[in-house]
């Protein structure tokens, strides 16, 4: 991971501007799951670190243009750039991580760039219906989670893939391990966000709803509720959260194992994961403590 850190550096410093080195420098790193991915899958292979660089770098950018999306204000711990700087700043300093992250990938064979590059396209525009559904109370679950795949999965998939054709082993295996891998990892953001704290994620906490995102627990919830508690539910939707109606929804959350629910699919789509690569060991561990994480 250090020789990850290093790329990173390198590839900011190119960018030859103080202003990208200044901003770049007040973001944490995170947890980096999709670097240590590629290095566990691409294992000594000389070009994994860049690799794995540029998929943070593009990482990175997605974040700073979602906190402007989403108005978060917190990210990592410390205030986010569209909070501290601007949106316009975050906007822009987005747009040249993303193309950094692109010119970088010629270093790559066609194929790997193309994968990789292309999966932006495709969180993008994960993003854009992840905004547009949440205009309305979703409670369609597959709705839901083609919107999963598409902003959150597609990227590991792609990091996955991509380390996988770097050192020749089955794309199509490491494939389905990424998709799942990144989709039970999404499942379990939306659930900490209930049940988390400011302080634990470093990012807003019972926020989602707010945002007008009806995430699995929220569309459990519904399924389950009353028709006058439907009601109330969907009242609730897409604004500012009353400090009573954020403990119902919880206690009813609570009361029909809606969180639960959530987490054995999170479960099941990590053991589909852990299924097509049982013996790689390093690859089982990246999933459990993915699905054990409080943040
Ligand atoms: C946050 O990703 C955005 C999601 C796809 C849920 P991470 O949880 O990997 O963020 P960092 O990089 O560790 O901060
Ligand atoms: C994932 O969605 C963001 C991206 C795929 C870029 P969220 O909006 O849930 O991410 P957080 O919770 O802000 O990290
Ligand atoms: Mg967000
Ligand atoms: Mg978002
Ligand atoms: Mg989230």
């Amino acid at each position: 991971m250090q020789r990850v850190e290093h790329e990173i550096e390198r590839l900011i410093k190119e960018i030859d501007y103080d202003e990208v080195t200044r901003l770049f420098g007040t973001l944490s790193g995170g947890k980096r799951l999709r670097a240590k991915l590629i290095l566990k899958i691409a294992t000594n292979h000389e070009q994994a670190p860049l690799l794995g660089a540029i998929v943070e770098l593009i990482h990175a950018a997605s974040l700073l243009h979602d906190d402007v999306i989403d108005e978060s204000t917190l990210r990592r711990g410390v205030a986010s750039v569209n909070a501290t700087d601007g949106s316009k700043t975050a906007v822009m300093l987005g747009d040249i991580l993303y193309s950094k992250a692109f010119s970088s990938l010629v270093e790559f064979d066609k194929e790997i760039a193309k994968v990789v590059a292309s999966s932006v396209t495709t969180l993008s525009k994960g993003e854009m219906q992840d905004v547009k559904m949440a205009q309305e109370f979703n409670s369609d679950e597959a709705k839901y989670l083609d919107m999963l795949y598409l902003k959150t999965a597609t990227l590991i998939e792609s990091a996955a893939v991509g380390a996988a054709l770097l050192c020749g082993k089955d794309a199509e295996k490491h494939g389905v391990y990424g998709r799942n891998l990144g989709l039970s990892f999404q499942i379990i953001d939306d659930i900490l966000d209930i049940t988390s704290d400011e302080k634990t994620l470093g990012k807003p906490a019972m926020n989602d709803f707010v945002e007008g995102k009806c995430t699995l627990p929220y569309i459990y919830l519904y399924e389950a509720l009353n028709s006058e508690d439907k009601q109330r539910l969907e009242n609730a939707h897409a604004k500012p959260l009353s400090q009573s109606d954020g403990m119902w929804i919880k206690q009813k959350m609570g009361e029909f194992a809606c969180i639960e629910k959530s987490f054995t699919l999170a479960k099941e789509l990590s053991n589909e994961a852990m299924q097509v690569m049982k013996d790689d060991e390093e690859l089982v561990q990246i999933l459990q403590t993915m699905i054990q994480r409080s943040y």
